[in-house]
């Protein structure tokens, strides 16, 4: 697996022609300005025409009223609408002059930096070519409603690199109803997998839909064991592996993932992993690698907490976007850390957090660096002027694999059949793999 994965060659842009919507996008509406001032210039219209009827009193009364309720509700905002409706986000990018596409990565995308630079040997090509095949694939998925589990772009991005690595057997650390362990199903149909999780998926079968692998080893409900706490050494051994580069290991168990699981998992040899939740600083319920590598030597690293900052202003502004977009005070302490989430290493599902210094989380990223052979963070599937997603925000991600605009393709690979609701988990899924470092 190791050579087949690694390759000094990098994604070339996709050049396909397919634009035929015109995606556009900054945050500042003007025709919604125009109107605004257009309003305000019709008030004393309709002012002297009440004042000339009997009922002045009345109508000078509903005439403040309306003009207070539409100060208050409407004149904060740059559009008098819900901030996160993707119909509004849509007339302002339509609206605007700016390509979205250059929106994306425009607060920088933090990375982790690696030993010999290598790169993983997919290209965008590939994953569009993975698309494809994908999206029948996923509309027979068993569970429909995944809610808490992973969504359209990380399924695709799981299946996509269980099939490029093509391993003997695949670990999953966190199944929840079963669903990720469907899709490494769907990859390798004849692999071999484990899965760990607290709650057994069958439980989940009373209530509705689960999946449960018939080839599948479960250390799950009374048989839970934790990650951190297998033999390893055993286990492969029982299973007939005796090398450790033909295993991929996928956590979605939100644990911290260099304490826990990044060491684990060098400690037990293993050498490709993904994780399904790389959450940028300032989100997320446990320190994520992306959190770790976020550093002022990093392109979108190390940031500001001055109340006057562009940063500052730039992520107040995107706040009203994006749900899960972090402005200053999500991102700083009271002593204005912003390392972790608000100086704050999270970790189980943020049942348990502590305080670091920025000099050990400064330590930490040097600590991973030195055990990265590979690190690749999967783009969003498409713009969010196709998938409708609401929650991530663009300016912290990647060029999506589907440029906004390229609605053709969008509906040619099927992704317009889906429903909305599943482009709205993308939380920067990565595969990383590691190696213990020499020195
Ligand atoms: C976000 S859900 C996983 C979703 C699943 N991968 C999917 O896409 O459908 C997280 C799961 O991790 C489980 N979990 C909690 N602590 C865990 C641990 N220490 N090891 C493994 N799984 C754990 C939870 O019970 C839950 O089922």
């Amino acid at each position: 697996m190791h050579e087949s994965v690694l390759s000094s060659r990098r994604s070339p842009p996709y050049s396909e022609e397919d634009g035929d919507e015109g995606g556009a996008g900054d945050f500042h509406d003007e025709s919604k300005t125009r109107k605004y001032a257009s309003f305000a210039g019709r008030v004393p219209m309709h002012a002297r025409a009440a004042l000339s009827g009997p009922s002045a009193a009345v109508s000078i009364f509903l005439l403040l009223l309306f003009t207070v309720a539409y100060f208050i509700f409407c004149r904060p905002r740059p559009v008098c609408v819900s901030p996160y409706d993707p119909s509004a986000r849509t007339v302002l990018f339509a609206a605007t002059l700016d390509g979205l596409a250059s929106d994306f990565g425009s607060l920088g995308v933090p990375w982790c930096r690696t030993k010999q630079g290598e790169k993983v040997e997919w290209t965008r090509k590939d994953l569009l070519k993975g698309l494809e095949e994908f999206v029948p694939i996923y509309e027979t998925r068993p569970i429909k409603n995944n809610t808490y589990g992973m969504g359209f772009d990380h399924s695709f991005g799981l299946w996509f690199m269980a099939r490029w690595l093509k391993p003997d057997l695949m670990i999953e650390s966190g199944a929840f109803k079963g669903h990720s362990t469907w899709v490494l199903r769907q990859a390798m149909p004849d692999s071999r997998i484990i899965s760990l999780s607290p709650r057994h998926p069958e439980k989940y079968l009373k209530k509705g839909p689960a999946y449960v692998d018939a080839n599948c080893t479960y250390f799950a409900g009374k048989d839970f064991v934790d990650f951190g706490s297998v033999d390893w050494g055993s286990v492969m051994r029982k299973h007939g592996i005796s090398d450790l580069s033909r295993v991929l290991v996928f956590f979605d168990d939100h644990q911290n993932e260099l304490k826990s699981r990044l060491k684990q998992a060098l400690k037990a040899g293993f050498q490709h992993l993904i994780f399904e939740d790389n959450y940028d600083t300032g989100t997320g319920d446990h320190y994520s690698l992306r959190q770790i590598c976020d550093q002022y030597y990093i392109r979108g690293g190390g940031h500001s907490c001055f109340s006057e900052s562009d940063e500052t202003r730039i992520r107040m502004k995107r706040k009203r976007f994006w749900e899960r977009a972090v402005d200053r005070d999500e991102l700083c302490g009271s002593g204005e850390e912003w390392w972790g989430v608000r100086g704050y290493m999270r970790d189980d599902f943020n049942h348990s957090n502590k305080v670091i210094s920025h000099e050990e989380h400064f330590q930490n990223s040097r600590f991973v660096e030195s055990v990265l052979d590979v690190y690749w963070e999967l783009p969003p599937v498409a713009g969010p002027s196709l998938t409708h997603q609401t929650r991530y925000d663009p300016a912290r991600a990647s060029g999506p694999i589907i440029e906004d605009g390229k609605f053709g393709l969008f509906q040619r690979l099927g992704l317009a059949r889906l429903e909305t609701s599943v482009f709205n988990g993308y939380t920067q899924m990565i595969y990383v793999q590691i190696s213990a470092s020499s020195s």
